[in-house]
């Protein structure tokens, strides 16, 4: 089978990878704010009805206006837009997540449109209900938002720890994967923590209530920071289940990881120490300003998480099954020898700037086999990786990419190919000239040619995880 080519966009100095992680975590946030949202209103709508808390049911129509307006509209815009981009960084990788789990697509879609029609509900017609409905929606409202986590939790897992799905290809066996359930409590309670945050902020902000009285909402609220207690045992969980090449990514391997993964152990702590000292151990107010950091911190932690358990995929997009080059890895083999850009259709958008066909061809391989991690002058550029190499250093290593890092997929071209892009990132470093020779002209190429091959060949198709010639 040849691996399908999809039209290409560019994002120009930002990594695709960045693209649609920058874009990720503010969805994934939003998301968070939404589901721990309703079940907050839940609880504030209980206290209001049996006379627990007085103030509780102008809380929850304060802090329902801020939860619609946030979530559903740049919740919503940001979800679409996560699909827009996705479908142009891998095109492929999407495909098979729909192919794969297409009706757990629908269910999930459907509690979607559930919690959207109750929330749409509450907000046109809670001002009226008697309190027993007005519950009704809320728990029908953040059940269905839970339950769209539940879902889509399952699809996101799957692509780290597929578990027996490698084997027997079963939707089941996929879903419920070894990291669904640490990850749904993981969020569950990162979810409530965000709710939690946010609504002191919201309190804060009804200015007709006195000090005591938004005291006392600010304490009930807090509860819904007791499960953060569990998150050092669901994360320690988590990593548990993780492939052990990812894992040692996030604990040293990987720099940017282990930093990531610092920054988000980091603020949760802090959020984690202000919420037990000062909000559960000593009952303290906590003002506006206050609040908002609280919530930025959060946020950061979300966005350290995210990253991490986006970054620790690699090489893969889905574990053992698609690089994220969009290559399978059984297509490897092939492409080395008829080239993986040899049924590329698309053009080079600006193929006149190059300065020969060789270095075009390097475009192209640029385009097909780097550009979703790399940019060639902007983020994680490849002048700047590679440009102060020496000739030999740049061939081996690009030849044996998966073992150069193992978070790369192995080189998946012919040596022509391979040398294209060297002379790519040559021409580049040199400050793109008009002049540049051909290196395939040279009577020195066929020796050339041959050690290439040779390192492609001694570095094999395997991911650089494994040892040479162990396998799976
Ligand atoms: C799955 C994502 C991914 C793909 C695909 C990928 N790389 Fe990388 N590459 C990385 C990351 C991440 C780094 C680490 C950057 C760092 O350490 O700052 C890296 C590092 C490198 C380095 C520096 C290695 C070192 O030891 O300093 C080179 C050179 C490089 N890549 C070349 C390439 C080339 C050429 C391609 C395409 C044939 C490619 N990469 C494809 C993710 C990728």
């Amino acid at each position: 089978m040849n691996p399908p080519y999809y039209p290409v966009s560019d994002f120009g100095p930002m990594m695709k990878g960045m693209v649609i992680g920058g874009l990720g975590i503010v969805h994934v946030f939003l998301a968070m704010f939404a589901i721990g949202g309703g079940l907050l209103m839940c609880y504030f709508q209980w206290l209001a009805q049996t006379g627990r808390s007085p103030n509780a049911r102008r809380f929850v129509d304060g802090y329902f206006k801020a939860l619609v307006l946030i979530s559903f509209v740049v919740g919503a815009v940001t979800g679409v837009a996560m699909w827009f981009v996705s479908i142009q960084v891998s095109p492929r990788t999407i495909g098979m997540m729909v192919e794969e789990f297409h009706w757990v697509w629908g269910i999930e879609w459907t509690f979607f449109s559930l919690e959207i029609t109750a929330g749409y509900c509450f907000y046109r017609c809670s001002a009226r209900l008697p309190d027993r409905d007005r519950l009704l929606l809320l728990g029908i409202y953040s059940a269905a938002s839970w339950f769209s986590l539940f879902w889509i939790n399952g699809i996101l897992t799957w692509q780290l720890t597929p578990g027996d799905w490698s084997r027997t290809r079963e939707v089941w066996s996929g879903f419920f994967n070894p990291g669904f359930l640490p990850s749904l409590l993981f969020r569950t309670v990162t979810a409530m923590t965000v709710a939690s945050l946010a609504a002191c902020v919201v309190i804060n902000t009804m200015a007709d209530l006195d000090r005591a009285a938004r005291k006392a909402l600010i304490n009930k609220a807090a509860h819904f920071l007791f499960p953060m207690a569990a998150m050092p045992f669901l994360s320690a969980w988590y990593f548990g289940t993780m492939p052990e090449d990812s894992r040692r990514m996030v604990f040293g391997g990987s720099i940017v990881m282990t930093l990531f993964m610092g920054l988000a152990t980091g603020a949760s702590l802090l959020i984690g120490l202000y919420a037990g000292f000062a909000l559960l151990l000593k009952r303290l107010y906590i003002n506006g300003a206050t609040a908002t950091l609280l919530v930025a911190l959060s946020f950061a932690a979300t966005a350290g998480g995210e990253f991490v358990r986006e970054g620790v995929r690699k090489p893969y997009t889905v574990r053992e099954a698609l690089y994220s080059t969009s290559v399978a890895p059984e297509e490897v083999t092939r492409l080395r020898a008829e080239g993986c850009v040899a049924r590329d259709p698309y053009p080079l958008r600006d193929a006149a700037n190059y300065p020969n066909d060789q270095v075009r061809l390097g475009a192209k391989v640029f385009r097909f086999h780097c550009n979703v991690c790399h940019t060639m002058d902007g983020a994680n550029a490849l002048r700047h990786l590679a440009g102060d190499w020496t000739p030999v250093q740049r061939r081996m290593n690009i030849a044996q990419l998966q073992r150069t890092k193992t978070f790369m997929p192995p080189f998946s071209g012919t040596p022509e190919e391979l040398e294209a892009l060297v002379r790519l990132i040559e021409w580049a470093t040199a400050g793109r000239p008009r002049e540049w020779p051909v290196s395939t002209d040279r009577e020195d190429w066929p020796e050339g040619r041959r050690r290439i091959r040779a390192w492609l060949d001694e570095a094999g198709v395997a991911p650089g995880f494994l040892k040479p010639g162990e396998r799976r």
